[in-house]
């Protein structure tokens, strides 16, 4: 299968995760393609207009993999402002993924991913949550293992 991974990363979490979800789908011989979501200027919580250096070209892939950061207690600006005018999603198969700061998914993960899922539904997209990653955590590297594999095996099914 020919995979999209689209995300945003301020810090390099997310990233991290996206490329380990990369080397998951390549090892089980699927193409995976990486687009980092890239702001102009700040996208910080409280940004208003945020615009991208470039916006990724969608088409031709069988799933699309959405991974973003928790800010503020939601999704980060850039992932939302990238999602509301993102053109129609109708007939794509997404798969969402969340990094977050605090330890517990409902200390704002479970509410940024709801919020990413109403909005890809809203461009008609068909869409699987596949987990949150809490920064925190000290069996984080634990937890990266089952997003990572939960990811990669939503996207391939
Ligand atoms: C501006 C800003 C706001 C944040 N707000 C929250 C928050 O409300 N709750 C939380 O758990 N983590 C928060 N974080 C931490 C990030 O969600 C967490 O470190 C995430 O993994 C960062 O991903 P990234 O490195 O890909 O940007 C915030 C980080 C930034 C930079």
């Amino acid at each position: 299968m020919r995979i999209a991974v689209v995300f945003y990363s301020e810090t390099g979490h997310t990233l991290s995760v996206a490329e380990l979800i990369q080397a998951a789908l390549k090892a089980g011989g699927h193409e995976a393609v990486l687009h980092r979501l890239v702001a102009v200027g700040t996208a910080h919580p409280g940004a208003k207009d945020v615009k991208f250096e470039s916006l990724p070209d969608l088409t031709g892939y069988d799933r699309i993999i959405f991974g973003a950061p928790v800010q503020a207690f939601s999704l980060c600006p850039a992932m939302d402002a990238y999602l509301v005018s993102a053109p129609s999603m109708v007939g794509k198969r997404a798969v969402l993924f969340m990094t977050e700061g605090f330890p517990y998914p409902w200390m704002g993960g479970n509410r940024a991913i709801a919020k990413m899922e109403g909005l890809l539904r809203s461009k008609g997209a068909q869409t699987k949550k596949a987990g949150v990653v809490n920064w925190m955590r000290t069996d984080r590297p634990r937890l990266i293992e089952k997003v990572v594999a939960s990811v990669a095996e939503a996207a391939v099914s």
